[in-house]
């Protein structure tokens, strides 16, 4: 019959015998008769060492966490899709592009030599913006502002034909407007 020591080898946590009949080992008071005694400072060890593994998983996560943050506060966050192949040539209508991304899409469209007709809702604003992307771009090619309320169905079908009337061909339609709800 296997003993105290064997016991332990095998499972790794001290064992002070079952105490029955048979059982060779003694309990902590070396009587066969403390059936299933283990003892305090055996479970206090086993919890040790969960509580170990758990605050070095949880420190790795921690700092698994820190590292992505910085990663994309400092380098995602100015990472911007650019491209060198030229536009030069292209004509481009972008719908939305007083403002957010149909802006910045005329920007970069812009310093790569598209042509563009910013279809737009508001007169004041996209003004605005084609005097800045000129400002930046002053090498750029025409830049046109296209009256587009996308609300109203007159609106858009008489921008349709302004265009169709004014343009002997278009390459891209960017349909960006919208809200992001
Ligand atoms: N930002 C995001 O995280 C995100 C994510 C997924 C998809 N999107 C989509 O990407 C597009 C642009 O998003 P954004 O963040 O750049 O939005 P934004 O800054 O609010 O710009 C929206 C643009 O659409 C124009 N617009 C809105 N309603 C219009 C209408 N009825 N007729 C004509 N133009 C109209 C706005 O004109 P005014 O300047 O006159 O208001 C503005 O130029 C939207 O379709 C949005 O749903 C955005």
């Amino acid at each position: 019959m296997e003993c105290v020591e064997d016991r332990e080898a095998l499972h790794g946590v001290a064992y002070k015998g079952t105490g029955e009949s048979g059982d060779s080992c003694p309990g902590p008071t070396g009587r066969a008769d403390d059936a299933g005694h283990v003892n305090g400072d055996s479970i206090i060890m086993a919890l040790e060492d969960w509580a170990v593994a758990l605050v070095v998983i949880g420190s790795v996560l921690a700092v698994m966490c820190l590292l992505s943050f910085v990663y994309y506060w400092f380098v995602l966050r100015y990472r911007v899709a650019s491209s060198s192949v030229s536009m030069k040539g292209k004509t481009i209508i972008i719908t939305g592009a007083s403002s957010g991304i149909g802006k910045a899409t005329a920007l970069g469209l812009a310093r790569r030599g598209a042509r563009l007709i910013l279809a737009c809702r508001n007169e004041e604003k996209t003004a605005q913006v084609i005097s800045e992307i000129k400002q930046k771009v002053p090498q750029g090619p025409e830049i046109l502002y296209r009256h587009l309320d996308l609300a109203s169905l007159q609106s858009v079908r008489k921008c349709a034909e302004q265009i169709t009337r004014e343009e002997s061909h278009i390459d891209t339609l960017i349909n960006n407007a919208g809200r992001h709800i």
